[in-house]
């Protein structure tokens, strides 16, 4: 498909934030760029703003002083939306709001040429509601760049309901000849990222919220045993809990309160204390001077133990532990009992010390129980994090927390939440990431791009679904839904399906 002409002009609606940085992008892809704010003086505020800014990039070295002045040359700030009549592709960028962006483009329609194209760059409304009153909503598209625009390269492209694909592979192709990396998305509440990363936030906020542990072990734990660049806690303090809050609501609001989406009563009080994160110097974490970040909890040094017992076939994820385990100098006696199907490794008292199936360890099947949580991969991470039983014994939890600081772990002992912390954090990311692709949201290559570029996942959750194995995931979410009943952990349909195709596979 072929991108808007080179030589043909870019209009960008709104010159805040977003409305700058998207600008700049255009600019740097060589098109001649009208600014327009409906605030007066705003557009050549912001025309300087991009000058200064790549100014820093000279001073930097990455753009010669020559190179400025061209692309400065090609930036003409609008006085009125009649100026913007030659345009090939405008990009809105206002204020997020239905029917104020309604108004803008029922104004902007008549004046630009019939195949320009016509872009909103919303982050929560949909598309479709946007067009609703266009007199050709064919050449409406969603083109939702992420903050701060120049520097991220994820554009979604969000097909409205009346959108011609035609419109929707040329604003692909545009924003992929600008350098960007363009996933293609159906105007669905938050589009691919901000649907599938619900469960980040919404995972975390619970398990602190039962008790199960606080926020710096949750978000330590993320990290150092999920392979997540940020927990949800620091993440959200930097975004905003405010903003953060609001695109949880949203997408809630959007699918008629589904309970997979539901919000979390403590960050809505965070909110309504103005505790909003960074910005107001204090949020799940304190930002004033001289504030303390509190450290995450991590167990004291414990004695491993001698040998240990290893019970049938370990879930794929968990085969590198009998090596580790061994090359740590630990005897492993395998059991041959003929009746047991489910792995575990037994402690020398007699606990049974496994990965987390999704379940609260007590009151377990017979016998203490330690769960273990999901690492993205047990070689590397630096940090697990155990559930014991009620009825695991001091002695047991010991042996289980010597046995993973020998292999090199630091350890976080948490409370008998269901799932533990990264387990039921990714089963659900994966299960949101199957049900998008099952009902056609985006391509399987990108929503897994998108989850990688947009929010830095490690792995993109269809791919991380699949190393785990989706029967595997199904259980996981079976275990929880047994534990909270009410639909929010319910395996969707598409994952159920594929769970079924990889079991007549085994
Ligand atoms: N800030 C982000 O991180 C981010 C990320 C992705 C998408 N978005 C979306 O981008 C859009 C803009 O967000 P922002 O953060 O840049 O906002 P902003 O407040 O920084 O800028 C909005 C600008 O739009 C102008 N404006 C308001 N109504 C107007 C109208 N009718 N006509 C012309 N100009 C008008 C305002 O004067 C202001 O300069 C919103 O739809 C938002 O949801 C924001």
């Amino acid at each position: 498909m072929t991108p808007i002409d080179p030589a043909g002009t870019v209009a960008v609606v709104g010159a805040g934030t977003m409305g700058q940085g998207i600008a700049q992008v255009a600019l740097a892809a060589g098109h001649a760029v009208r600014l327009y704010d409906a605030a007066p003086g705003r557009a050549e505020e912001a025309a300087r703003a991009i000058a200064a800014r790549l100014g820093r990039l000279v001073d930097k070295g990455r753009l010669d002083a020559a190179g400025r002045d061209e692309a400065l040359a090609r930036l003409q700030p609008a006085a009125r939306l009649a100026e913007l009549a030659d345009s090939a592709l405008v990009i809105e960028a206002i204020v997020e709001q239905l029917d104020t962006k309604q108004k803008l483009f029922a104004e902007l329609e008549p004046v630009v040429p019939d195949d320009c194209l016509l872009a909103t760059n919303t982050s929560s409304l949909s598309v479709t509601a946007v067009a609703g009153g266009l007199r050709l909503p064919g050449r409406f598209v969603g083109l939702h760049f992420f903050n701060p625009a120049p520097l991220l390269p994820l554009v979604e492209v969000v097909r409205g309901f009346a959108t011609d694909p035609e419109a929707a592979d040329r604003a692909r192709a545009t924003v992929a000849a600008w350098g960007k990396t363009p996933v293609a998305c159906a105007d669905t509440p938050g589009f691919i990222v901000n649907r599938l990363a619900r469960p980040f936030y919404a995972e975390a906020f619970r398990v602190h919220e039962e008790g199960g542990a606080d926020p710096a072990t949750i978000d330590a734990v993320l990290r150092e045993c999920g392979g997540f660049r940020m927990g949800p806690f620091e993440l959200t303090d930097l975004i905003g809990q405010d903003v953060n809050n609001a695109v949880t609501r949203s997408v809630y609001e959007a699918f008629f309160h589904d309970p997979r989406f539901t919000p979390s009563l403590a960050q809505q009080r965070l909110v309504e204390a103005g505790l909003l994160g960074r910005k107001s110097g204090r949020g799940w974490f304190p930002y004033e001077e001289g504030a303390d970040r509190p450290e995450p909890a991590t167990a004291a040094p414990c004695e491993p133990p001698a040998e240990i017992g290893w019970h049938a076939r370990p879930p794929r994820v968990c085969a590198p532990l009998r090596e580790m385990i061994e090359e740590a100098g630990i005897k492993v006696v395998r059991d041959r009992a003929p009746y047991e199907s489910e792995w575990y490794i037994t402690l020398p008292d007699g606990a049974a010390l496994t990965l987390t199936g999704g379940e609260a360890a007590t009151p377990g099947n017979g016998g203490p129980h330690i769960y273990f949580d999901l690492a993205l991969d047990y070689r590397t991470c630096t940090r697990i994090a155990l559930a014991p039983s009620e009825t695991a014994s001091a002695r047991d939890v010991q042996a289980a927390v010597g046995l993973f600081q020998v292999l090199g772990k630091s350890v976080s002992v948490i409370g008998d939440v269901p799932g533990l912390i990264v387990a039921r954090t990714v089963a659900m990311l994966v299960d949101f990431a199957e049900d998008a692709a099952g009902r056609g949201v985006a391509s399987r290559e990108d929503i897994d791009t998108a989850m990688r570029l947009g929010v830095n996942y490690p792995r993109g959750p269809l791919e991380w679904g699949r190393e785990i194995g989706l029967t595997h995931v199904r259980s996981m979410l079976w275990g929880l839904a047994q534990e909270y009943p009410g639909g929010r952990y319910d395996p969707s349909l598409s994952l159920r399906r594929r769970a079924a195709v990889e079991e007549s596979l085994l």
